[in-house]
């Protein structure tokens, strides 16, 4: 028996890296996964292999930016599925990082789009499913980034979404847990993932803070770590292990952020 067994997985940000490795973890609990991202030939390829391997998966295009596409791809997950059970608000850029005078309006506000609207949007069409299931579990990917460590000079759009994404997962918290509704935060640290092959960083160096960690490193295995770690952690978020905790943020990080 599979611990998500019958359950209904909604993921953005599905195709790479943290989404790619929660979606293997919860479909081989039991979950049928519907991936949601902008990659399409990677998102079906992540298809294509977790049916080959025998689980449930639909792929599904969806830019979390855009109020039509995310409400298309939750209808397209019931639809499919029957219903909805988890919902897991991951999909995120770094964006630009540089310079407050050099960070363009529209470089702001496409880092907003993403990583915070797509957050409410997506949280705001799975809810009506979530309620007429009785129940379900909502899991967001902020970061150390923002909520405890200030330590990449230049990511102001990125660490302000991240900070916003923690305050609206307590807001959600406080609305929902009288539908048997939990929400929470995963925050990351450093993980092994593409995500920052698609950053742009422009002239950071121009702020002149130079960010050194002290002598030795306590954190566990220095506080690197990868997808999934980051999956067994949603695995508990989103199964009955988690059933009384709801309103937190999760650290995952080996405990690295301690120290910045
Ligand atoms: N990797 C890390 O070290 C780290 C640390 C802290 C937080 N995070 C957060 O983890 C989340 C996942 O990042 P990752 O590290 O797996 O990176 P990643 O780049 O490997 O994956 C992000 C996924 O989001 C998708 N995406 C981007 N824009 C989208 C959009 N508009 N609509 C739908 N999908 C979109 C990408 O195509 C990609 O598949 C992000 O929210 C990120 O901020 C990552």
């Amino acid at each position: 028996m599979g611990m998500l067994d019958n359950k209904v997985a909604f993921i953005t940000g599905a195709a790479s890296g943290i989404g790619a490795g929660t979606a293997w973890r919860f479909a081989q609990e039991g979950a049928k996964v519907a991936l949601c991202d902008v990659m399409t030939e990677q998102g079906q390829a992540l298809r294509d292999e977790l049916e080959s391997a025998g689980y449930a998966a639909l792929y599904i295009d969806c830019d979390v930016s855009s109020p039509e596409a995310v409400e298309r791809a939750v209808s397209l997950t019931v639809e499919r599925f029957g219903g909805l059970d988890i919902v897991f608000a991951n999909a995120g850029v770094n964006g630009v990082w540089a310079p407050i005078e050099e960070l363009q309006p529209d470089e702001w506000e496409r880092t907003f789009a993403i990583n915070l609207r797509g957050t409410y949007l997506t949280t705001h069409f799975a809810v009506p499913h979530l309620k007429r299931t009785g129940g379900g579990s909502i899991i967001i990917t902020s970061s150390v980034n923002g909520t405890r460590t200030f330590s990449t000079p230049g990511a102001s759009a990125y660490s302000t979404t991240k900070a916003g994404q923690v305050a609206f997962m307590k807001m959600i918290a406080l609305e929902l847990g009288q539908h048997d509704i939990r929400c929470n935060a995963i925050c990351p640290g450093m993980i092994h993932t593409n995500i920052s092959q698609r950053t742009e960083q422009r002239h950071t160096d121009k702020i002149g803070i130079e960010v050194e960690l002290p002598k030795g490193n306590p954190a566990v295995d220095e506080g690197e770590g990868d997808v999934t770690e980051v999956a067994d952690t949603c695995l508990f978020l989103a199964s009955d292990l988690s059933r009384h905790v709801s309103g937190v943020e999760i650290y995952v990080d080996g405990g690295a952020s301690l120290l910045r």
